[in-house]
């Protein structure tokens, strides 16, 4: 069953839960600090941290032995939007409803936050007294590896190479796997690694959902950039086509991109439903969440 109820006192939790790690985690510049928690704290979704704690729950795994990977994961996506924005890249001026971090702070400090907010990603998951060393250890390797030269950084590095350029379907998919799809496989893996005797299958199962899911995410991304506005976003609206990007609707066109959404989120249903049917209620509110976002 869908545990909506579940998804949203976590979120509320966990909202308040980042909040006060991040007041305690200051450092000796201001600046930076403001820069950080701007980046980092209200307006997301907070989806990734809600898949670590949902697939956490799907292996028997207590919220608070996981509270410190989801905010890891969350500083690590906050730090990539940050970047992402920037001139040099997607040069965005609206995120999350507020101006953007480079808009706000300034060019050098939003490099700076995302730095930082990286960093901290890792002394987070380094530092947490959550899970064993061995776990730990674990997890910093799948959000190092999800991250960097294989990962959401590759993403954003073939995005960028192409813009203004076709590609075909299959290397598209290939650019969403690893810009969006990378992090949101972490996300569900640091939740099942939470609980070292959590079964194969368990494993399998989760991978397979969240692989259609990351699909999903970026798919829905892309179909809302041409359909949705601004408000609802709160980023702007059709960037996409004017920064020539290649997403999946330039490529499939709507309808195509609509269906192959509707399949996605049909085969993350199926994958989730193999999980333990007492617990398994979170990731499905989230899959439907996911698949049927609106901003
Ligand atoms: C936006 O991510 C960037 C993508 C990878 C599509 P989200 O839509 O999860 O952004 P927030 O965290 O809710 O702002
Ligand atoms: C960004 O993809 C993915 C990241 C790694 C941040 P987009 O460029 O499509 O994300 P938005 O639309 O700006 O949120
Ligand atoms: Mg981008
Ligand atoms: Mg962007
Ligand atoms: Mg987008």
């Amino acid at each position: 069953m869908l545990a909506h109820a579940w998804v949203e006192e976590a979120r509320a939790g966990f909202e308040q839960a980042l909040a006060a790690k991040l007041g305690k985690f200051g450092g000796p510049s201001d600046a930076l600090n403001q820069a950080m928690a701007y980046g980092l704290l209200e307006g997301g979704k907070r989806l990734r941290a809600l898949l670590v704690l949902a697939s956490g729950h799907a292996v028997g795994t207590p919220m608070q032995a996981l509270t410190d990977a989801a905010c890891a994961i969350e500083a690590m996506h906050a730090y990539s939007l940050v970047h992402d924005d920037l001139p040099c890249m997607d040069n965005d001026t609206l995120r999350r409803g507020k101006p953007t971090c480079h808009v706000q702070h300034g060019e050098a400090f939003a490099l700076l936050a995302g730095d930082a907010l990286q960093t901290t990603a890792f002394q987070w998951l380094a530092e947490s007294a959550c899970a064993s060393p061995g776990i730990l250890l674990e997890q910093i390797k799948v959000l190092a590896r999800a991250s960097g030269l294989h990962g959401m950084a590759a993403g954003q590095a073939i995005d960028l190479a192409h813009v203004g350029k076709s590609m075909s379907l299959a290397d598209l998919k290939h650019m969403h796997a690893r810009k969006t799809g990378d992090l949101i496989a972490a996300s569900v893996r640091l939740g099942y690694l939470s609980n070292p005797a959590a079964k194969a299958e368990d494993l399998a199962n989760l991978e397979v959902f969240a692989k259609v899911l990351g699909l999903a995410y970026q798919t829905i991304d892309d179909i809302l950039d041409v359909e949705s506005t601004s408000e609802m976003l709160g980023k702007t609206s059709g960037k996409d086509a004017l920064n020539n990007k290649p997403t999946m609707v330039s490529l499939m066109g709507m309808p195509a991109a609509k269906a192959l959404l509707e399949d996605l989120r049909c085969q993350a249903f199926e994958a989730c439903e193999a999980l333990n049917a007492e617990r398994n209620g979170p990731l499905l509110a989230l899959a439907e969440l996911i698949t049927n976002r609106k901003s």
